[in-house]
């Protein structure tokens, strides 16, 4: 583990850049936000690109279930001065880092400001060590998981082509946009038969959108529903190495691509990690 930790510690002062941070989440649960994030992450990973998967669902953290690993330190011993965060992150396949969440967020929120100056001191080393950092959260909006998503850069809201999952999809973006009408947020259509059903559904909720909440969101791709995710969670292995060539991953990766294309990062000015301490505090 040490090692691990000089050999991230020596890549983030050799490339100091500015960290991308993408919150995946929706309204109602099941439609796929964890498949998706940790597919892309490994993705993305495997296009070059250095990636870290926090796993933000509190309740019921399972990123490392779909990847087969066992986290024995969380975002909590960070957040209680035990561990750095070097030595929670683990390591999954394509060079794919992912960060145990657990309760750590909601500990955030009970620090005293010299405490959150010390975390965000910890916190700020993900900075130059990576250029994206996708995030898992719960489905709903329940104060933790809206600080997740309003710390970071953009939130990718992940529907199913079915009416209650598309009103629910509505209902976050109507929070989102109270809280910050400036949030960068898009729609990700997952489970659907083409890209003709992808693009019906997602004119239609922008429609509805830009009608009752005066907002833009974006369309940022869809995935196919395959088989082959399903089996792939028996396996405990991730669809898009177990089934490179499956539907669902062929969708994803061209949407992998099209996501980090430069022109759709659009950062913000200050750090991911003061911006979550910020919203946990105030929500
Ligand atoms: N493109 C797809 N095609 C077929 N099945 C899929 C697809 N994406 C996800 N699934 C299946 O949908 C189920 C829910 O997926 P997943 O756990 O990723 O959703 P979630 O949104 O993270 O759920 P939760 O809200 O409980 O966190 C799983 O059984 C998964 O295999
Ligand atoms: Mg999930």
């Amino acid at each position: 583990m040490q090692d691990q930790a000089s050999k991230l510690r020596r890549t983030a002062t050799a490339t100091a850049k500015r960290l991308r941070t993408i919150a995946i989440t929706s309204g109602k649960g099941g439609v796929g936000k964890t498949s998706v994030a940790v597919n892309l992450g490994l993705l993305m990973a495997g296009d070059g690109h250095r990636v870290a998967l926090l796993d933000g669902d509190m309740g019921l953290a399972n990123v490392d279930v779909l990847l087969g690993l066992t986290p024995k330190f969380t975002l909590r011993h960070v957040v209680e001065g035990q561990k750095d965060l070097s030595e929670i992150m683990l390591q999954g396949p394509n060079g794919l880092y992912v960060i145990p969440g657990s309760r750590g967020v909601e500990a955030m929120a009970q620090l005293s400001s010299a405490e959150q100056a010390q975390l965000l001191n910890r916190l700020g080393q993900l900075e130059g060590m990576f250029d994206i950092l996708l995030i898992d959260t719960a489905a709903g909006i329940s104060p933790n998981v809206l600080s997740l998503i309003l710390a970071a850069d953009e939130a990718i809201v992940v529907t199913v082509p079915e009416p209650t999952s598309i009103t629910d999809a509505y209902a976050v973006i109507k929070i989102l946009s109270r809280h910050r009408a400036d949030h960068r947020t898009g729609i990700l259509m997952n489970m659907v038969e083409g890209v003709s059903q992808a693009e019906e559904v997602f004119k239609e909720l922008q429609r509805v959108i830009r009608h009752f909440l005066n907002v833009e969101v974006g369309f940022v791709g869809h995935v196919l529903r395959d088989e082959c995710v399903g089996r792939a969670v028996c396996e405990q292995k991730p669809f898009s190495i177990c089934f490179p060539y499956a539907r669902a991953s062929r969708s994803l990766q061209e949407l992998a691509r099209s996501l980090a294309e430069p022109s759709q990062y659009a950062p913000q000015s200050e750090a991911f990690w003061g911006r979550m301490v910020h919203w946990s505090s105030v929500l």
